[in-house]
């Protein structure tokens, strides 16, 4: 039967059209006015790939990996650099993360060859319950209400693991890693083409005085490109943070305003308080691997479903030659369909562990996978797909949930000269946050990422929100290693719910198409959130043609990835790639 299977896939491949997809970007994007996301594309840049022989860093803005390079060239770990990068990213890329946000780490100590993963994912408050985003009729805020309020709002956990991340990886001491932020935001940043565009769209930032005096010019327009903000106010509280420890960020001063902002944020105010900013702890959790043809991917696992979707991806994808297809319609084919399979599990299943098992065992066992695989028609699209059957325990039951993920997060790679790596996934979720500015950085809305219904049909929903709980993200930070348990590539991307897609992609583009790192970032996007097949404005018509040709539905849009790869190549240097739709470079030495 599998050979039946196969050489239907192989017939149904050679009457494909063969789209051979061009080595160069696709055309430049135009300037993008919002595209139903706060952080839309903001224009493209092109890059070429960045080689280094002791240690990397890529990240979302060229600030930031110079501050890590500093840290790495100082003597400093992987961890230690992560640090110097995300304050640093806090300041010149607000919108997109910072300490008033959460983020997941995995760490590869490479002489103990050991891979640890951190969940500092945001959590709701103790008294949140599943009507938050109810008004007081009981009906539910729309979602762009919802994200602007001090109800989206959990606690932050950044700090948190940046803390953790010291004390079990750093080297050099805390305060230092601090200078390179506290330094920029006293003397003052230049606003980047990409903060000003995204400013030009922000309405909400000017109904709030913080921001409205932080961003916007006397006369209330955005700060042009090149003016040079500094931040006083944050860099009071960097100094705070940097004597005190996690202490200075949720004990005392900086926890107060937190929680007294969120609880005075008009009109839905939220009800944290300092009791859940001081009760913050990080969770050190199993990451999730699994094979992919000759290499191990490896990623995070729950609350976060990146990990797990990402390697159901690839573990469908295992039956497939993707390497011989190429970048044909069929492989992309391939993926959309593997991509449905997914996200229907995904959505059903996935949320926090400690409120609702994931069963993350059944969802990657090779026989699960390899089933769901032979059900894609090489020849035809098929449609939604349904979510696998899974027994979970009394109490837990799933229902399909409905959040709505608005891309506005950061990733950094980073592999130091002793061989230890770092992937980070970082955010305050949509662009700008909950727009609540607390001592010069703002605070997040990543309750949102919960599903805003509490029950279906099915019963309740595994996402609902509940006190204490984090909500699921789509944030997947990867690491890939060869048979030799050697590290050999770093990705990750921001992207609302098409991380996934950016993510998977990327391993692909590398592993099966041999790509460079640069190369991979700059690939068109594909992916299918188990709706219709989703394809980046500005792929080639060829390529959409076949698409539809197979039955796909094909929606094109706008996609602001931001995939920051690392490779480890085989006479081992490094190769940094920085995505070509946001402001971000790789350097190293
Ligand atoms: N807020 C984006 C995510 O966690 O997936």
């Amino acid at each position: 039967m599998r050979r039946a299977a196969a050489s239907r896939a192989a017939l149904a491949v050679m009457m494909l059209t063969l789209v051979v997809l061009r080595e160069t970007a696709p055309p430049v994007l135009a300037q993008a006015k919002a595209d139903g996301a706060p952080e839309p594309a903001t224009g493209r840049t092109a890059k070429k790939p960045v080689y280094a022989s002791r240690f990397m860093v890529v990240a979302a803005n060229p600030h930031a990996v110079r501050a890590g390079l500093e840290i790495l060239r100082g003597g400093g770990s992987a961890a230690d650099a992560v640090i110097a990068v995300q304050l640093v990213l806090n300041l010149v890329e607000p919108q997109s993360s910072g300490i008033g946000g959460g983020a997941f780490a995995l760490y590869w100590h490479a002489r103990s060859r050991k891979l640890v993963t951190y969940d500092g994912r945001e959590t709701a408050p103790q008294a949140a319950t599943d009507d938050l985003f109810r008004d007081g009729t009981g009906k539910l805020l729309p979602y762009r209400t919802a994200v602007r309020t001090g109800r989206a709002v959990g606690v932050p956990g950044t700090v948190a693991l940046l803390w953790r991340l010291h004390k079990t990886h750093g080297r050099l001491p805390w305060v230092r890693l601090f200078q390179p932020a506290i330094r920029l935001a006293e003397q003052g940043f230049k606003v980047s083409p990409r903060l000003h565009g995204l400013l030009r769209d922000a309405f909400f930032l000017r109904r709030r005085a913080a921001t409205r005096a932080y961003f916007f010019t006397a006369a209330g327009q955005p700060l042009p490109v090149g003016f040079l903000r500094n931040n006083p106010a944050f860099a009071a509280t960097l100094r705070l943070i940097a004597k005190q420890g996690p202490n200075g960020f949720y004990r005392g001063g900086v926890a107060r305003d937190i929680a007294a902002a969120v609880r005075a944020a008009q009109p839905w105010p939220g009800v944290l308080t300092e009791a859940d900013i001081a009760r913050y702890a990080v969770v050190a959790r199993r990451p999730v691997c699994a094979p992919y043809r000759r290499w191990r991917v490896c990623g995070m696992g729950p609350p976060s479903s990146g990990g797990l979707a990402v390697a159901q991806i690839l573990g469908q994808l295992a039956r497939f030659d993707l390497g011989k297809l190429r970048r044909q319609a069929a492989s992309y084919h391939f993926l959309i369909e593997a991509s449905r399979r997914a996200f229907a599990d995904r959505n059903r299943y996935v949320a926090d562990p400690k409120f609702a098992p994931v069963p993350v065992r059944r969802m990657l066992d090779p026989a699960y996978l390899r089933r769901r695989a032979r059900s894609i028609d090489p020849a035809r699209a098929g449609g939604r797909a349904t979510p696998g059957r899974f027994p979970v325990k009394k109490g837990a039951l799933p229902g399909r949930g409905r959040s709505l993920e608005i891309p506005a997060t950061s990733h950094i790679s980073i592999v130091d000269g002793d061989g230890n790596g770092i992937s980070m996934t970082t955010t305050i979720e949509a662009g700008f946050g909950s727009g609540i500015m607390v001592r010069g950085f703002l605070l997040n809305n990543e309750l949102t990422d919960f599903s805003f219904r509490a029950a279906r049909a099915g019963g309740p929903v595994a996402n609902r929100v509940e006190g204490g709980k984090r909500p699921r993200s789509s944030m997947a930070p990867t690491m890939v290693f060869d048979q030799k348990g050697r590290l050999v590539m770093v990705t990750g991307s921001p992207g609302g719910s098409r991380i996934i897609g950016y993510v998977a992609g990327s391993i692909i583009a590398v592993l099966d198409w041999k790509l460079n790192a640069q190369a991979a970032t700059d690939l068109p996007r594909v992916l299918s959130r188990n709706g219709p097949a989703e394809v980046e404005k500005g792929a080639p018509t060829a390529l959409i043609e076949a698409l539809r040709a197979l039955g796909h539905k094909v929606r094109l849009a706008r996609m602001t990835s931001g995939l920051h790869i690392i490779r480890r190549l085989p006479d081992g240097r490094l190769e940094g790639g920085a995505d070509p739709r946001r402001e971000g470079i790789a350097l190293g030495d």
